[in-house]
């Protein structure tokens, strides 16, 4: 008897929001997909599947990778580390049952999947085992200076990408010792971030870029921006000097 012919695994970057920045790759590998999986948090609307929308046909089965929580006490508590983990695990199982019945499956993640992207959590556990390709996509960190529309290295500059979760004073060290930089996962990490960057005496060259590409996007000073109209698609830009 003959055995059953194992599916690919696709790890697709799908930028930063603009459905016409998902890559040419990146389409041809939806094309080829039985499956579209999506990591997502209940009761908010996925990014990354917003962006392919255009490209999902009627014949993909659409998979939902709901992660147990994302904010709350839970969140918080040293309970939830192990939560992530198991949810890695039984969402990986749940991928290679359809990998092992020769589905082509893709998971999508916004921007690349190896800056900060969840995809990087199911490759670990399934790569070994599956055939696998994965796509570079446009990053947050180079879509949002570019939506600024101020440079973010030059010459011998140095970038920096720095996430919001680290601790205030690791913060200030960071930002006094950085050229250019982005900073990551803001919402309520963001008024600890403005602390730490009126400490370091940089406040006055940083941007707010929410939503970079998307239909909402927001752009501003971060001494103009009110702390609880603060979204977690948003970043920091310190970009490089003005280039003459
Ligand atoms: C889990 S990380 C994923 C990063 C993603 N893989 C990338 O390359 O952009 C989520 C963080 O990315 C940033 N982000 C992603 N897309 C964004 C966008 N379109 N505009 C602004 N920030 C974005 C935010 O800082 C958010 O907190």
């Amino acid at each position: 008897m003959s055995q059953q012919k194992k599916g690919r695994l696709f790890g697709l970057g799908v930028g930063p929001g603009d459905p016409e920045l998902v890559t040419v790759k990146a389409v041809n590998c939806i094309e080829q997909s039985d499956v579209i999986a999506y990591p997502t948090a209940t009761g908010t609307k996925s990014n990354a599947k917003a962006s392919i929308e255009p490209y999902i046909k009627p014949t993909h089965q659409l998979l939902p990778l709901t992660y147990p929580v994302t904010a709350g006490p839970v969140a918080d508590s040293s309970a939830y580390q192990p939560m992530l983990t198991r949810f890695y695990d039984e969402t990986a199982e749940e991928i290679a049952g359809l990998l092992n019945k020769g589905k082509n499956v893709s998971i999508i993640c916004a921007g690349d999947p190896f800056v900060f992207g969840s995809y990087m959590y199911w490759h670990a556990r399934l790569s070994d085992q599956f055939e696998t390709l994965v796509v570079p996509g446009i990053s947050s960190v180079l879509a949002a200076p570019v939506q600024l529309g101020m440079p973010l290295c030059h010459r011998e500059d140095i970038v920096s990408i720095i996430p919001a979760t680290l601790s205030e004073e690791e913060l200030v060290r960071q930002f006094e010792n950085c050229g250019s930089a982005v900073i990551m996962k803001l919402g309520r990490t963001f008024p600890k971030v403005v602390r730490a960057l009126e400490k370091a005496g940089i406040i006055g060259n940083a941007y707010y870029v929410e939503r970079a590409t998307m239909q909402k996007e927001r752009i501003m000073p971060v001494s103009e921006v009110k702390p609880q109209d603060v979204a977690y698609f948003s970043v920091i830009v310190i970009p490089c000097e003005k280039p003459v």
